[in-house]
């Protein structure tokens, strides 16, 4: 391996959303945090040096977007997903929420209702409800230890009225790498009601052997055009504090709509440094990728493997992609207060308390596999040592 993910990189005192916030929000400095989906390893060699050029520039000014940062994101998914982009279907945004925020104010009326697949990442429930829109819950199933969506019910809500899906693809938590079938079914539902698809697919880099990551727009002219799909870097390199993103769709109307709606809010100038990382990630960052699947996938089989001799009465569910693990600890019959207590207080590890992602999340717990080995043991055994303790 070129790159060592198994360093431990100290970021405490960094400013870290995900390391610096313990004591305010567990109460404990010293709590091993493995909930935010940001990672601990360093981004690809070539993206600190890019900016480390750009820093060096000494005059942070008003910045254009040039032609090989739209190469760069072109290329990236021509290459590693087979679809191929127009550079005049990308608007650039700060954040994938963001784009999802607007998508629901563009392409909805207030009072419409948009269909979610909970559990799922909980920002879709906000975009929906803070701009005035009714959420439409269609469950995901449960089956042999995956995920699967509920045609029978979504059809219902569709033909009920509802006026937007938002697909999270792959799926977080629960790391479904929805498959082209699935997809088809999924979109042919969606052209039929005349329903707007907005697919989050900010995780689409991280998928195991065995699986692969199908861009819903690509399945087909039509499909692609209902669809807007939100993409950044930011999962794939570990850059989500750039807000870096953007937003995707052939159709000129649609894409219009949301430009305009970019620019009413002042979002579209580009950030000094943003632009230069997302390009060196998606240029040069292939090598580096490929070698952190490989390592994100032992963690996975590691933290399986764990919680099987450990605490065999848990469920994960085994990731096809994401560096998510979704935990099933209902059999330790714990109430949701019950299980923080046992994580903050006395495991003091943070993952993510899995109600937030809908109530079909109660008892579930969200463990971020993104950090070098030893970490992951170290967490584990700190959680297990409290439940048995
Ligand atoms: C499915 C999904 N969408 C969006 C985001 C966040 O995107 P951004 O920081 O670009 O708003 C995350 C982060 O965890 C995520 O899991």
């Amino acid at each position: 391996m070129a790159f060592d993910f198994d360093a431990i990189v100290n970021r405490r005192g960094t400013r870290s959303y995900k390391w610096d916030q313990s004591e305010r929000l567990f109460g404990d400095a010293d709590i091993l945090p493995l909930w935010v989906a940001d990672m601990d390893f360093n981004s690809p060699p070539e993206v600190e040096q890019a900016l480390v050029e750009r820093a060096q520039q000494g005059i942070y000014g008003y910045t254009i977007r040039m032609n090989s940062y739209l190469d760069a994101i072109t290329g990236w998914f021509a290459r590693r997903h087979r679809w191929s982009i127009r550079p005049e279907w990308v608007t650039d945004s700060p954040g994938v929420v963001t784009s999802l925020a607007l998508a629901v104010e563009c392409f909805s009326e207030p009072g419409q209702r948009i269909v979610v697949q909970p559990p799922v990442y909980y920002p879709f429930f906000d975009v929906v409800r803070m701009n005035g829109r009714e959420l439409a819950y269609n469950p995901l199933i449960e089956r042999n230890g995956a995920f699967e969506m509920d045609y029978d019910h979504l059809e219902s809500l569709l033909k009920e009225g509802a006026a937007m899906l938002l697909l999270c693809n792959p799926h977080n938590p629960g790391g479904r790498v929805w498959t082209r079938e699935e997809l088809l079914r999924l979109g042919e539902l969606c052209l039929r009601y005349g329903v707007t698809v907005v697919s989050d697919e900010i995780h689409c880099d991280h998928v195991y052997a065995g699986h692969k990551h199908i861009p819903f727009a690509s399945l087909s002219d039509e499909i692609a055009a209902i669809t807007l799909t939100c993409l950044a870097p930011s999962k794939s390199f570990n850059l989500p504090g750039l807000q870096s993103s953007f937003a995707v769709t052939p159709n000129e109307r649609m894409r219009r709509t949301f430009e305009t709606r970019v620019k009413a809010l002042s979002l579209h100038m580009s950030n000094y440094f943003a632009p230069v990382a997302t390009e060196a990630a998606y240029t040069y960052g292939d090598r580096w990728l490929d070698e952190l699947l490989v390592y994100l996938q032992g963690n996975a089989e590691h933290a399986l493997s764990f919680l099987g001799q450990r605490l065999p009465e848990l469920r994960p569910m085994r990731p096809q992609g994401t560096y998510l693990l979704w935990t099933d600890c209902r059999a330790l019959g714990r109430s949701v207060p019950e299980l923080k207590e046992l994580m903050f207080r006395r495991a003091r590890v943070a993952f993510s308390e899995g109600s937030v992602f809908g109530k079909q999340g109660e008892g579930y717990l969200r463990i971020n596999l993104a950090c070098p080995r030893s970490l992951l043991t170290e967490a584990l055994e700190r959680f297990a040592v409290a439940v048995r303790g």
